[in-house]
């Protein structure tokens, strides 16, 4: 269920932590499993990670569903997380939302029928300094125009 090559990287993570606490690499796992599983968590991934981290099955389940970064149904490959919290908000982020779900011809938390992108509302991502923005993956794209997402969207594959 974990491929070699990503328990090379939760490895790199345990590293990171006293050898008593390799739980503490938890997040990182989960998301490198999810990654490898068409960027969903099903119950046996979340086990498995709980089986390579020696940690109660339940645990890492309360872990996994408690953060929405975490998915537990096939969402596409990319995940665009539009923030729509007070800054983004008062700087349009609800207008461009909107030109977004236009574009793909989906609503917030439907997957485009290509099965290739899905879109969040999400609460603040702490680049409010930026905002408008929405992230993918874990890059960040600050002060948003409808111009800029049409040149973002369409570069995703
Ligand atoms: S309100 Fe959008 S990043 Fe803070």
């Amino acid at each position: 269920m974990i491929s070699t090559t990503a328990k090379k990287q939760i490895d790199n993570w345990i590293a990171k932590y006293p050898t008593d606490r390799k739980s503490s690499a938890v997040m990182e796992a989960l998301k490198i499993v999810q990654a490898e599983n068409e960027n969903s968590l099903t119950p046996e991934a979340i086990q498995a990670v709980a089986d390579y981290l020696d940690m109660p099955g339940i645990s890492v389940a309360e872990v996994a569903t408690f953060y929405e970064n975490y998915n537990h149904r096939p969402v596409g490959k990319h995940t665009i997380r539009f923030c729509h919290n007070i800054s983004c908000m008062l700087n349009g982020s609800d207008d461009l939302i909107a030109h977004l779900e236009k574009k793909l011809g989906v609503k917030t938390g439907e997957v485009t029928k290509d099965g290739l992108i899905n879109v969040k509302k999400v609460e603040c991502l702490g680049a409010c300094v930026g905002a408008p923005m929405f992230q993918i993956g874990d890059q960040y794209y600050e002060n948003l125009t409808a111009d800029k997402i049409d040149e973002i969207v369409d570069g995703l594959k």
